[in-house]
């Protein structure tokens, strides 16, 4: 019994500091993947790169699959040099640029069907919302570091 007790104990102790620098890892990674999509879509846009449908749909997904976990990597503690500390104190805030991030993500999924938007006058109207709310969140959320 007293083991159980000991073991539960160190779990709780030694687990949550590892436990937040996993999930700053993971939230480090997905942002970069959400740069990587916004790279590509900017390139697209901007004509550098040959548009095609499946590579929107691609960056659409992505830019989805991170606004719909990005928000569970945040406990308590889980603090890093660019993330600023207003994400604990202002929960709520934070949750609220999630929100439009994830709106714009759905609508952006819902345009892209299953062959990715048509062309790049379609991609356009689906991700630029999309990228509206990234610069939104990051000026109130993210330090420059
Ligand atoms: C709801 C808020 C929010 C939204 C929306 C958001 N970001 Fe971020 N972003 C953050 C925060 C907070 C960090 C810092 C996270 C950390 O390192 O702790 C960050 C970090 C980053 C980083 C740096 C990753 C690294 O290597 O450390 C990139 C790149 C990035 N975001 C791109 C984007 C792009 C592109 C979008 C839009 C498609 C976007 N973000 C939308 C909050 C947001």
């Amino acid at each position: 019994m007293r083991t159980v007790i000991l073991a539960i104990g160190l779990t709780t102790t030694l687990g949550a500091p590892a436990f937040a620098e996993g999930v700053v890892d993971a939230r480090a990674a997905q942002m970069s993947a959400n740069g990587a999509a916004a790279a590509v879509s900017g390139g697209m846009l901007k004509g550098e790169i040959p548009y095609s449908p499946a590579v929107g749909k691609a960056a659409i997904a992505a830019f989805d699959a991170t606004a719909l976990s990005f928000g569970l990597m945040f406990p308590d503690g889980a603090t890093s040099k660019e993330a600023s500390p207003k994400i604990w104190e202002d929960r709520a805030g934070f949750d609220a640029e999630l929100a439009k991030f994830q709106e714009a993500t759905a609508a952006a999924v819902k345009a892209a069907g299953k062959a990715g938007p048509a062309d790049l006058d379609a991609f356009k109207a689906a991700v630029q919302p999309v990228l509206g709310t990234c610069k939104s969140c990051h000026e109130h959320y993210r330090l420059d570091n």
